[in-house]
């Protein structure tokens, strides 16, 4: 009996898994119910009664033993384990480096223009309420882009809905700040379009607000001016066309010289040698009084712009639907620094 354990402790003390089945087959070989170790106790029965405590002791030392070697043999396949889900971080990478959206891209520039003349950023709610997105806006109640088929209302309540527009964080803004204000507000917006070429129902802009005491249509002209000149190059010309926004009065568009062809006429300006590229106006004083604003002490100047409009404009991209499909294709034509 002595040397059988004897022989038994050699081969457990020999014995080394490559794998966690063969490990597990050890186990079973050595401590389940039929196997060694039940074996070697059932027939300690027949061990004469002198030799029973150093036989007993020999016993328990095995069983003993193949535990640990369990135990540490299991250890090494965790740490393997380990050590395969970790990157290894001394490797050379030779995954592709990423690059910023052109949306991304061309916010960020619009930020960047407009920081360096004293514009902060600011923020709202994606999910705006019929004053903010209406009606301190001076939409009057029968607006068309109130109906149902331009905006969209959550759970048929007729007072929340996705913001249509990021006019709606200017009035954020001024209820809670007192003016000189001098901010502008990028933003995800939603309206109830079908999909297309040329129009989304998701989609970017930023908005800019300016009110401080004796803001005139001068300081919105030159400011837009400056603008144009800083994002589409200095040979840039603006012109500005009478329009129509219930926020502001008297309101305008601003076109843009064609930035492909010069001025001279192409198939992006239909020939005229122009593009629309935002709106503006004086901030009417009903949204300054909605706001809280003393609009016989203060004046200012908005305007609005599509992210997606001046994206395609810049980087001469002719279909919107691009910027929402990921085609890394496309995206990683656009590397940028900021
Ligand atoms: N909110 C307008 C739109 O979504 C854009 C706009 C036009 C904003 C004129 C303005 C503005 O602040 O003065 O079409």
């Amino acid at each position: 009996m002595k040397e059988r354990i004897g022989n038994l402790l050699d081969d457990v003390n020999a014995f080394n898994a490559s794998n966690i089945e063969q490990l597990e087959a050890f186990r079973i070989k050595y401590l389940s119910k039929k196997g060694v170790i039940t074996a070697l106790f059932s027939d300690f029965k027949n061990v004469p009664t002198e030799q029973r405590k150093e036989i007993g002791q020999l016993i328990n030392g095995l069983k003993i033993t193949v535990q640990e070697k369990i135990v540490s043999l299991k250890k090494g396949f965790e740490n393997t384990n380990e050590s395969k889900d970790k990157p290894d971080l001394t490797l050379p990478s030779d995954s592709p480096l990423g690059a910023r959206h052109p949306l991304s891209i061309v916010r960020n520039n619009i930020i960047d223009i407009f920081a360096r003349i004293g514009f902060t950023v600011s923020e709202g709610p994606e999910i705006e309420d019929d004053f903010h997105n209406f009606s301190a806006l001076n939409f009057p109640l029968d607006h068309p882009a109130r109906d149902m088929q331009d905006t969209f209302f959550i759970e048929k309540d007729p007072d929340i809905a996705l913001r249509t527009h990021t006019s709606s964080v200017q009035v954020r803004v001024m209820e809670n700040t007192d003016p000189p204000i001098r901010t502008i507000s990028p933003g995800r917006v939603f309206r109830n379009e079908a999909i297309s070429a040329r129009a989304h129902c998701i989609f970017h802009q930023v908005e800019g607000l300016y009110i401080d005491t004796d803001v005139s249509f001068v300081d919105l002209k030159q400011t837009l001016y400056y603008f144009a000149k800083e994002l589409f190059g200095e040979e840039t010309k603006t012109r500005f066309r009478p329009s129509y926004f219930p926020f502001t009065e008297p309101s305008a568009e601003m076109d843009i010289s064609c930035n492909i062809c010069g001025g001279k006429g192409c198939n992006i300006c239909k020939y005229t040698g122009w593009v629309e590229i935002l709106g503006c106006g004086m901030v009417d004083p009903n949204v300054l009084d909605s706001c809280k604003i003393n609009s016989k002490e203060y004046t200012g100047f908005a305007f609005g712009m599509g992210i997606e409009r001046i994206t395609m404009l810049k980087y001469q991209i002719s279909d919107l639907r691009l910027f929402f499909e990921n085609d890394v294709r496309f995206l990683e034509q656009f590397k940028s620094s900021i």
